[in-house]
């Protein structure tokens, strides 16, 4: 049976229960509309823990694009029904009052990692991921987190972040999940068209072959994507690129 708890008072005081005693709890963090990747965070999470719990909070702080917050999927219901599948443990569903009660005026601030990449063309972006993480680490007080490497940098960072605020939880990753074509799953492909779909694989594609990131960039403009990056640290090429309105992320170990 998956609880479903939406305000954080309910919530502190199940947690505080002997309900959690003498438990391992797993937390995956998601802003819902949940796919196969989710899901097999969520698996692992159930493997590894005695209580599983995912939190589904669309975080307004880390859209720095209104629009995109606007659009963002919101599948609540089919959400709850993979959940109750899988017979996750609890579903914490909580409201910006309850999860800003400073109204965002307290943030976490990384001040190298978060300004490359995607942080360049999306300020404040990592700011909000990192404050939601860490006052969702801080409600659930996990054993585990489980995050994907699709959004490797943010890992990275949520890596970094339990490391400098001494928070004891295991950061879990796992591979990123893709079709069978190759797209990474990502909440936003809901917004693709049929035709977007097929020619989105061009994106992973590009960024696993031996073409050097000039290259990609102008061949990936020629198929009709709009390139924001293509970039290579150590072993990784990582890039995100626009198709209509709609933005993708991906990274390849190469
Ligand atoms: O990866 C996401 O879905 C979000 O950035 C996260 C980690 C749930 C924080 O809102």
């Amino acid at each position: 049976m998956t609880k479903v708890i939406k305000e954080l008072n309910k919530w502190k005081a199940i947690r505080k229960s002997d309900v959690f005693l003498n438990k391992t709890v797993g937390l995956v963090p998601t802003m819902g509309a949940l796919h196969d990747a989710h899901l097999a965070l969520i698996k692992k999470s159930i493997q590894q823990n005695d209580i599983t719990v995912v939190t589904i909070f669309v975080n307004p702080t880390q859209f720095n694009n209104q629009k995109d917050f606007k659009n963002y999927p919101i599948t609540i219901k089919e959400d709850l029904s993979k959940l109750k599948k899988l017979n996750v443990d609890f579903l914490l569903n909580p409201s910006y009052e309850d999860i800003y009660p400073d109204n965002y005026e307290y943030k976490v601030v990384e001040s190298n990692l978060s300004k490359i990449l995607c942080g360049k063309f999306r300020p404040g972006h990592f700011d909000g991921v990192l404050t939601v993480v860490l006052k969702l680490l801080n409600l659930v007080k996990p054993d585990r987190a489980y995050f994907g490497e699709k959004d490797y940098q943010q890992l990275k960072l949520i890596e970094g972040l339990v490391k400098a605020f001494f928070i004891d939880t295991k950061i879990v990753s796992l591979p990123t999940v893709r079709t069978k074509e190759g797209l990474a799953l990502s909440s936003r492909n809901l917004r693709l068209s049929e035709e977007q779909k097929i020619k989105a694989v061009e994106f992973p594609k590009s960024l696993a072959s031996s073409l050097s990131n000039d290259k990609i960039k102008s061949l990936l403009r020629k198929k009709g994507f709009k390139v924001e990056y293509i970039e290579q640290i150590d072993n990784r090429r990582f890039g995100a690129v626009y198709l209509g309105n709609v933005r993708f992320i991906d990274n390849v170990k190469i």
